[in-house]
């Protein structure tokens, strides 16, 4: 059954970003008080891993000490190891997030470890977040296809998915990370992971590197999944991988649900109008064909 009512899970600021070329620190404060401003409630708003893998997220102790938080708006952060857990507790983010991989090349070339390291680490990362109540949420990489091994398992994004949940992980999002799934493989995937996770605890995170987002999404509403991660401006691609692209861009996921009668929440016009200023910024137009239809405000 369908939600009638979906989660939006804003990544525009960490996923996006890392992947664009860098952009001053009071730009990345005013894209995430614009989201906020715009009814977004869940906003990833950096990661704390090494800068020297990631230097775009360099500042994110300082992002999240510049915002203006919002009451009832959740601030993540990216977290891959203890190191990234204390910084995120110093920058007071109201969640964390731990990633693993459901392809052994992709987790070595993204955290360099094995997905059985990455998940040792995580159990210890995992217990004290608890100590503190702090929700961690976990992300699956590469479910439907890997840059590096081609196709994925099903099986294996089921088990990695499953070791996450069991940990106590309160929330999995399932990426497609580099944008190559379409809607039926898609759809089987995450019924095959809602066969061990209650879909209400799972989450869609899919890049729209082939414009096939919003038709996956699509295809999966049924499922009654009601969270999903997009990407204001469809901010991300990787400046060294051609034809890399980001996320779903938000507001097109946005004008799509609206128009079907499901719920975000989200003020689509003020959503639009900060991707088209974090565009501006970034020196090129909106990712989002729905905001490019809206226009910049006057
Ligand atoms: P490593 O080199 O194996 O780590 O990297 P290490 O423990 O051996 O430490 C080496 C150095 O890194 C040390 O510094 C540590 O202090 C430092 P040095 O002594 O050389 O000066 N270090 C850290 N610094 C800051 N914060 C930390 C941290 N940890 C160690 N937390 C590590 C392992 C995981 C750190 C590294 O591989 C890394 O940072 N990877 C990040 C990769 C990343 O951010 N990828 C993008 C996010 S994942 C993603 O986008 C996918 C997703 O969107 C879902 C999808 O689309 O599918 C989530
Ligand atoms: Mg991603």
């Amino acid at each position: 059954m369908r939600a009638k009512q979906i989660s939006l899970f804003e990544v525009g600021a960490r996923d996006g970003l890392q992947n664009e070329r860098a952009v001053p620190l009071e730009a990345k404060i005013a894209l995430i008080n614009a989201l906020a401003e715009a009814g977004v409630k869940r906003i990833e708003t950096g990661s704390f891993v090494s800068p020297k893998w990631v230097p775009q997220m360099a500042d994110s102790q300082a992002v999240f000490a510049g915002i203006t938080r919002h009451t009832g708006v959740r601030y993540s952060a990216l977290t891959p190891n203890m190191q990234g857990l204390a910084g995120a507790i110093d920058a007071r983010a109201d969640e964390v997030a731990v990633f693993a991989s459901a392809s052994e090349a992709f987790s070595q070339r993204n955290i360099n470890c094995s997905i059985e390291e990455s998940i040792e680490r995580f159990i210890p990362l995992i217990d004290k977040a608890k100590q503190l109540n702090l929700p961690v949420r976990g992300y699956v990489s590469c479910t439907l296809g890997c840059p590096y091994e081609g196709e994925i398992a099903v099986s294996e994004v089921v088990r990695v998915s499953e070791i996450l949940y069991k940990l106590g992980v309160y929330e999995i999002s399932l990426g497609d990370t580099i944008g190559i799934g379409t809607p039926d493989k898609a759809r089987n995937m995450l019924k095959a992971v809602a066969e061990k996770v209650p879909v209400e605890q799972l989450a869609l995170h899919f890049h729209d590197t082939r414009g096939q987002a919003l038709a996956n999404i699509l295809a999966c509403l049924d499922t009654g999944v009601s969270t999903i991660d997009t990407s204001v401006a469809g901010l991300g691609g990787c400046p060294y991988a051609k034809g890399a692209s980001g996320n779903l861009a938000s507001e097109d996921l946005v004008y799509m649900l609206h128009g079907m009668g499901i719920e975000t929440g989200i003020d689509l016009l003020k959503l639009a109008h900060a991707g088209h200023e974090i565009s501006r910024v970034l020196g090129r137009p909106s990712g989002s064909k729905v905001a490019l239809a809206l226009g910049k405000p006057e």
